[in-house]
């Protein structure tokens, strides 16, 4: 069964502007089959936050991250994306929150690596020249521009997960979410995946990344959520929570367990 999807209704209560990017209020949500994948999270995220969430595998990281952009609707609670509620603002909310998901293979539609990143632009009828200008930009910026007329499904695992990110960053969205980016690469596959999400926080895009490993990436982390069992257990500076990892079980990484601190992965 699938999950619940945009077209339902939404409540009639106005928009607030809170000031945060992301405000998520009292959201829960039941899987069809009656598992419940969130409870209660209440949560705001600022512009420009590098938040790491983690969680071991199944403690509901992807249903919380697939809210941020209406792909699945809350059973109760409510998210504001820049003060609008997004049941009501589904095409702008979907704009400003870009999702970069773990199976880039299966999101493969374009014959040419050129092409995959055009698609979006494509389906929303820019320009072609404006979208040729775009799509240039964005290939340059992550260093794909020489792969351009490659078939995108013969790519390494890095390099296609860097098209899915080239495919999000033309849309010019805010914030950027990413589910478990470096699953399945090898080293320097993580390491360019991993400096690609850094330049776009540095260059002002609030990021999100949900995984069960965070030594990769919590060195740059601003904030770290921490799931288990489809509700947050704590919220904070990651230098703070750092020791209390395990025993959410997620692996603490090697330096702190070692006492020294949060140390860059490379
Ligand atoms: N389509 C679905 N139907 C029923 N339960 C699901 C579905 N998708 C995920 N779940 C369950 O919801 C819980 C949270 O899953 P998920 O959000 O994928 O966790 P994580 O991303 O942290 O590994 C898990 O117990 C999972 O089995
Ligand atoms: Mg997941």
């Amino acid at each position: 069964m699938q999950p619940k999807t945009a077209d339902h209704k939404s409540d009639q209560t106005p928009d607030k502007a809170p000031g945060n990017i992301i405000d998520i209020q009292a959201v829960s949500y039941t899987y069809p089959d009656g598992f419940q994948g969130i409870k209660d999270i209440t949560l705001s995220v600022c512009k420009k936050e590098f938040i790491l969430l983690a969680g071991k595998n199944g403690s509901g990281k992807t249903t919380l991250l697939r809210h941020l952009n209406g792909l699945v609707l809350p059973d109760s609670g409510q998210i504001l994306v820049n003060g609008k509620k997004i049941n009501d603002h589904l095409i702008a909310t979907r704009k400003t929150v870009g999702m970069v998901f773990q199976d880039a293979d299966a999101q493969i539609v374009g014959d040419t690596v050129f092409d995959e990143v055009a698609f979006g632009l494509e389906n929303l009828k820019f320009e072609r020249a404006l979208i040729i200008k775009k799509v240039t930009q964005v290939l340059e910026e992550l260093n794909l521009y020489d792969l351009k007329d490659r078939n995108p499904r013969a790519l390494s695992g890095g390099e296609k997960r860097k098209l899915a990110i080239a495919g999000v960053l033309v849309m010019d969205p805010d914030i950027i979410v990413f589910d478990e980016p470096f699953s399945n690469l090898d080293y320097p596959g993580a390491i360019g995946v991993l400096s690609t999400i850094v330049k776009l926080n540095r260059t002002g895009h609030t990021i999100i990344i949900a995984t069960h490993d965070i030594e990769t990436v919590i060195s740059h982390a601003s904030r770290i959520i921490i799931m288990a069992d489809g509700k947050i257990q704590q919220d904070g500076d990651p230098k703070i929570l750092m020791p209390m990892l395990e025993s959410y079980g997620i692996r603490e990484p090697c330096s702190s367990k070692l006492g020294f601190g949060i140390q860059p992965w490379h």
